[in-house]
């Protein structure tokens, strides 16, 4: 039994919770239930990040205390969670006392790699990030992911000396010592590494006043990056508690686009402070909508609460974890989600649980106890390497198989013919194989495998209403 410690990226707060933030979510959720699963003690972070200029503008915009704005918003980030069916252990608020407070002690214990300098160059507040010329020119002038021109700033700021431990850090990630999946954006990160400047980690409070203080230094507020990342140890408790039987994470889950971050400077943060680096990043790809980047200026933003009310909580975590592939950019359409929902979950799953608990009562099959075998290995191997589409389509092919087995073995036949030892030894085969394929795919779909087990235990009862109704 192992402690393991899992974490998301905390999303702005900013406007509602889209259907991206879903993807950290539900991903980390998997891993969660999965070492749950293997019998390990399992730590799991959720989060909202409350910092930074553009939450600030928005609630300037809507005229609205920003605190307020941010309780608010945090609020539904929380009940968005929940509605996912993802039971994390610990949630932070970025502007939390507690997180605050231990911000400005990670500051302070970072300080021999902090220096003051003037800075001007081309800012995103988007992305909440400094872009050099080259990429400037590159963009046109103009951020590509949030339609904006940058801004030309000219501050002296605070910055962290990143090249204290470019060495350590390619180490690290060359070695797989932090490992980052999927395995082509390794190479990817390095090239950054190499050409990674020092970073600016605070604004002076005439541009910036909502955020943490730099201690010591009223004239100056820390970048949101910094106070963010530390949200991973902070909300355990770090300095003031001792970590270490969480820390490492297992597996941070974050999106290719804030990958960087991950990759660069909160490795050196976590250096600075002596503490060893995350056991592996894991970065998922984009949900497209109708095959772009989902916007608002393009009207292609898909609603999540609409995709959950639609069909249900199985049927949005089925498709954004099979549907969406896990590393790859993939594409959200209501046809397909539609589609996938009627012929797959209700089709293949839902039919085969009512068609197997029909049989079973009509026939009286007891099935004595049932005990859950080890997971098979080629599922195991899946998991273990964050390959999890690919897991849920191997535990998905066994479903198909246990249908194909049933039109095989016709069950029906053995009952017509009274050749009851005979159908008795296949209804448990055949139950026997749902319920350790409802084992692989109880991490993914833990509502509907709930039902699943509750269905087959004891007295086999098939649910009054199917499991997917028909819509
Ligand atoms: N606040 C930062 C994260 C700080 S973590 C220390 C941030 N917030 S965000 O709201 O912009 O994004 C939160 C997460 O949602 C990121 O992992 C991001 O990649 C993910 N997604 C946002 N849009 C997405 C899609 N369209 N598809 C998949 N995930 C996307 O960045």
């Amino acid at each position: 039994m192992k402690n393991i410690y899992i974490t998301t990226a905390i999303p702005y707060v900013n406007g509602a919770p889209h259907i991206g933030h879903a993807m950290d979510y539900c991903l980390a959720d998997v891993c969660a239930r999965y070492h749950t699963l293997l019998g390990d003690n399992v730590r799991f972070q959720a989060g909202t990040d409350e910092h930074g200029n553009k939450i600030d503008l928005k609630a300037r915009e809507l005229n609205v205390p920003v605190q307020d704005y941010v309780d608010k918003n945090a609020k539904k980030f929380q009940e968005f969670v929940a509605g996912l069916g993802v039971e994390y252990t610990d949630f932070v608020r970025t502007t939390d006392a507690g997180h605050m407070r231990r911000c400005q002690e990670i500051w302070q214990k970072l300080s021999e790699h902090i220096y003051k300098a003037k800075y001007e160059g081309w800012y995103c507040t988007g992305c909440e990030r400094y872009v050099t010329d080259k990429e400037c020119e590159e963009n046109h002038g103009a951020c590509p992911d949030h339609q904006k021109p940058y801004e030309r700033l000219s501050e002296e700021n605070y910055y962290f000396r990143i090249s204290d431990f470019k060495d350590k850090i390619r180490e690290a990630i060359s070695s797989g010592e932090m490992l980052i999946l999927p395995d082509y954006r390794r190479t990817e990160m390095l090239k950054l590494l190499d050409e990674s400047p020092d970073v600016s980690i605070s604004r002076p409070v005439t541009q910036l006043k909502w955020g943490v203080p730099v201690p010591g230094d009223e004239s100056q507020v820390m970048y949101v990056w910094l106070d963010a990342l530390s949200n991973y140890i902070t909300v355990l408790g770090y300095p003031e508690i001792d970590i270490a039987d969480w820390w490492p994470a297992e597996a941070e889950f974050v999106g290719k686009d804030i990958l960087r971050f991950h990759a660069i400077i909160w490795p050196a943060m976590l250096l600075g402070l002596g503490l060893p680096l995350p056991r592996t990043l894991v970065s998922h790809g984009m949900v497209l909508s109708n095959g772009q980047k989902m916007s608002k200026s393009i009207g292609n933003v898909v609603d999540p609460v609409e995709v959950l009310n639609r069909h249900g909580l199985d049927a949005f975590r089925y498709f954004f974890l099979k549907h969406i592939d896990t590393f790859q950019d993939s594409d959200f359409t209501w046809e397909k989600y539609d589609a996938a929902y009627a012929n797959e979950l209700a089709n293949d799953l839902g039919n085969l649980v009512q068609r197997l608990a029909t049989l079973a009562q009509k026939n009286h099959i007891e099935l004595g106890e049932y005990v859950a075998p080890k997971l098979p290995e080629e599922y195991c191997a899946l998991m273990d390497n964050y390959e999890y589409s690919k897991a849920f389509d191997y535990a998905w092919e066994q479903v198909q198989k246990i249908n194909r087995n049933i039109d095989e073995l016709k069950p029906w036949s053995l009952a017509k013919n009274c050749e009851t030892e005979k159908l008795q030894a296949c209804m448990t085969k055949l139950i026997c194989d749902l319920l350790d394929t409802n084992q692989m795919l109880s991490p993914f779909l833990p509502t509907a495998a709930k039902k699943i087990t509750a269905i087959f235990a004891d007295q086999i009862v098939p649910p009054e209403t199917p499991l997917f109704p028909k819509q």
